[in-house]
């Protein structure tokens, strides 16, 4: 295990070039089954979930070629398992995309009921909902959810929840079911529209994607494809507020504003100066920043994701902020660790009320979880004094090289081995 050393009061200064986003790439991966011919994806980014991801396809029998740290070939001619192992799949929550597209091509698909983060209740009844619709039977045996079709057909689903893994699972099988399929109330973020455009590349028929319906029109006719990851909007919003939050000014490289408009609107409602050019932003923090009230919701609103570092922004703001998380029902478990070092927050249910503007002091603290991990980053960086933030493998997980972006940008970063001793503080698994 590793921990983070943060020496804090830093002003982050430069430019960051931002990765391949995570939540594409770990829906694209597992896509690549549906066709036995090779598939190259490109731009993905060096974390530990696209690595676990790689092993699970490997394990399945899929042919893995390793094109540098970035890219990778897949050829899932000789594919032959339908149950991924649990021990790679208890890693990550996405690996449970592998029932929509182990569905699609083997019409069975056994697969343990994920890990991931834990930000409270995380149902999947959206999506055994959505696979019923299509004529598969699931049942849950021995902590293994088994689904099985003799033949998918394509039917007019409507989501009771706006999901991003219900619709990612119920395109993957739609796109290999007979006839077409209407899914309704569907999650509009820019990953499901290029997970999307990768299916149609391997030759699937999907309409509407980024809109509240799309259209399906089954195939069981798939290619090779080339493919190249959107940027990560979301480690781009980290870097955005976290420039806002240390009052200093960065650029981010290689994004696509269009897909950062709540972000950089909250930024400017708190007073920072954001600029924005057809491929980067530049965002520089102001002293006096002033409080706002921060709500979450699917896209396009304010990303649940980005509630955490969004958050520690609001401490630093003088004035009483109000953040409502709406996604999940658990989701402040930065919150505790943020007391630690001398922010003012009480929650109450869904929502947290935040009394900003007293510098916040270096801590020990723990990641709770990847999001909330990256925001006590930012609060080391920001604070007076030494932080040290153990189970940054919570990180690891999800932020391409995140330390080395953020010492480039002037911030003190130390990776270090730890005890548990070490971290007795906070929760380390
Ligand atoms: N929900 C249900 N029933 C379902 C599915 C979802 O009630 O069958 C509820 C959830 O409990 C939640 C809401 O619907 O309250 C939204 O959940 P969603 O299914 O959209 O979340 P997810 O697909 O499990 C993805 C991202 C998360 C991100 C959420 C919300 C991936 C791999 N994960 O999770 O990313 O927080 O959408 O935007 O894409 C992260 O990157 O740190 C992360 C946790």
């Amino acid at each position: 295990m590793e921990k983070f050393i943060i020496k804090g009061k830093t002003a982050l200064q430069g430019s960051v070039r931002i990765s391949g986003s995570k939540n594409s790439a770990v829906a694209l991966l597992p896509a690549s089954v549906l066709t036995d011919s090779t598939v190259h994806i490109e731009n993905l980014p060096d974390i530990t979930d696209v690595r676990t991801m790689i092993s699970i396809l490997e394990d399945l029998g899929v042919k893995i070629r390793r094109r540098g740290r970035n890219a990778v070939e897949l050829t899932p001619g000789s594919l032959s398992k339908i149950a991924p192992s649990y021990d790679l799949v208890k890693k990550m929550r996405a690996s449970y995309y592998f029932m929509g597209s182990l569905l699609a091509r083997f019409g069975k698909a056994e697969v343990p009921i994920p890990g991931g983060c834990d930000l409270g209740p995380r149902p999947i009844d959206q999506h055994l909902k959505g696979f019923a619709a299509l004529g598969a039977k699931s049942s849950i045996e021995h902590g293994m959810i088994k689904l099985i079709s003799e033949k998918l057909v394509g039917a007019r689903i409507y989501f009771d929840v706006v999901s991003i893994g219900a619709t990612v699972n119920l395109m993957l099988a739609a796109a290999a079911a007979e006839g077409r399929t209407v899914l309704e109330n569907v999650a509009k973020e820019p990953e499901i529209v290029d997970l999307a455009n990768f299916l149609n590349a391997m030759g699937a028929s999907i309409r509407g994607a980024g809109t509240d319906v799309i259209r399906i029109d089954g195939t069981n006719k798939f290619s090779g494809a080339r493919h190249t990851v959107i940027p990560d909007r979301i480690e781009a919003g980290t870097f955005m507020l976290a420039a806002a939050a240390t009052r200093g000014s960065v650029v981010v490289d290689d994004v696509i504003p269009k897909h950062l408009e709540a972000i950089t609107a909250k930024l400017r409602e708190v007073g920072a100066i954001v600029e924005v050019e057809p491929e980067t932003i530049k965002v520089t923090g102001v002293a006096n920043l002033k409080p706002s009230d921060l709500k979450t919701f699917p896209y396009p609103g304010f990303p649940t994701d980005l509630q955490p570092p969004g958050m520690v922004l609001l401490t630093a703001a003088k004035g009483l902020s109000v953040v409502t998380e709406n996604v999940f029902d658990g989701r402040y478990n930065h919150v505790d660790d943020l007391k630690r070092m001398g922010a003012h927050i009480k929650v109450e249910g869904r929502t947290a009320l935040i009394e900003g503007g007293n510098s916040l002091s270096g801590a020990p603290v723990s990641a709770p979880d990847l999001r909330s991990g990256a925001a006590l980053i930012i609060a080391a960086i920001m604070a007076e004094g030494v932080s040290e933030i153990c189970a940054i493998e919570h990180v690891d997980r999800g932020y391409d090289r995140f330390e080395e972006k953020l010492i480039k940008l002037g911030a003190s970063i130390k990776r270090a081995k730890v005890t548990e001793l070490d971290c007795s503080t906070g929760n380390t698994e």
